[in-house]
């Protein structure tokens, strides 16, 4: 019996978990497994009532769970940083989920702006360091407010944590075993302290994976080459930072924010999965926001549970309903968000 937390947070989140939790009933009888779940209100409109973020007893209870299911955190009436640092950062750090996983794959049917790209050339995995580098909030300023201000936002790479990042990004590629090919993507020609540890500690580990090709690209070429050539990627690894801005790049080529989805991996313990997207305020409400990142979501924790032949059944159900939207963008699909959850589930049966 998995336990399930659930998270539906702030503006779109609750409609496109909604969606999800629709597909998951669906699937657990198809598949044969049994489930509870509970729902937790952490978001900014709670935030906005109470004051309250996410507290250390609120992350004792969620380690009780298999898998957290995550909508977005985001509210056009919190300034920005409050939201992020005291909620979602606070969850993947506190629970310690070390890897954001997040595959880019182009699913057939769906339009890429990338011109002569198929399904076969768009098909890689980023693995994205999620408890360092800038993230670590660490910095000063000082002068502050004078015209001699000097800010500084400190990245923190510790051996630890970058080794068990690539040793996380080689044994996931020997494990997909596609193109056994893994890339370190970095800035070792201008950040030579973080990155020299980075590429050592690269250097040194693929030793014991005589099995993966290496390859090293600096960040600004990666992303030229995801526009250019995206089949010359396996799996990538990379820092918190890059891992963030490429992975927006990714979901533009796989379709959009429609279908991006990525999970925040704890191999010991408690791991969530959310679709990539955010709050989209804009369109809070209007039953209008493409489910199937949220719905890839869930299909990626089913995954982590090892409920393979779940996880199977729901992305066959997301390739078949892809196919059949006018467009992935929200607002554009020819149906409504509840609908393309219905579309899914029908496809699964
Ligand atoms: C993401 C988001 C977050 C990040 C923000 C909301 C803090 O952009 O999940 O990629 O930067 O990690
Ligand atoms: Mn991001």
């Amino acid at each position: 019996m998995y336990k399930i937390a659930v998270i539906p947070g702030d503006g779109t989140g609750p409609e496109v978990i909604r969606e999800g939790l629709k597909v998951l009933k669906a699937v657990s009888r198809i598949a044969n497994f049994e489930y509870q779940t509970k729902l937790f209100d952490f978001s900014g409109g709670r935030y906005l009532k109470t004051g309250k973020l996410l507290e250390d007893k609120d992350i004792e209870e969620l380690k009780k769970y298999s898998a957290i299911y995550l909508g977005a955190v985001g509210h056009p009436d919190v300034k920005p940083g409050i939201l992020e640092q005291g909620v979602l950062l606070k969850l993947r750090f506190s629970l310690d989920q070390y890897i954001n996983l997040r595959p880019v794959k182009l699913y057939p049917g769906v339009q890429t702006p990338l011109k002569n790209k198929t399904p076969e050339d768009i098909d890689f995995v980023v693995v994205r360091e999620n408890s360092e580098g800038l993230y670590s909030g660490k910095g000063s300023f000082s002068n502050k407010g004078t015209k001699d201000e000097t800010a500084i936002q400190e990245s923190i790479n510790t051996r630890k944590g970058v080794e068990r990042c690539i040793r996380y990004g080689f044994e996931f590629c020997r494990q997909r075993n596609k193109r056994k090919k893994l890339t370190l993507c970095g800035k070792t020609n201008v950040l030579t302290y973080a990155w020299d540890l980075w590429q050592r500690t690269f250097d040194e580990i693929a030793k014991e994976y005589a099995d993966i090709k290496t390859d090293y690209s600096h960040v600004d070429a990666v992303c030229m080459w995801f526009i250019k050539s995206p089949e010359w990627f396996d799996v990538i690894v990379t820092d918190n930072m890059f891992g963030d801005i490429i992975t927006d790049l990714g979901a533009m080529i796989q379709g959009g924010m429609g279908i991006a989805a990525g999970g925040n991996i704890n191999p010991d313990g408690v791991s969530m999965f959310e679709p990539i997207g955010g709050s989209a305020p804009k369109y809070t409400g209007k039953n209008v926001i493409n489910p199937l990142a949220a719905i890839s979501a869930l299909q990626m924790l089913l995954d982590f549970l090892n409920e393979k032949k779940a996880a199977r059944l729901v992305e066959e159900g997301v390739i078949h309903t892809a196919q059949k939207l006018k467009s992935l963008s929200a607002g554009k699909m020819g149906y409504s968000t509840q609908e393309v959850g219905d579309l899914v589930v029908e496809a699964m049966e």
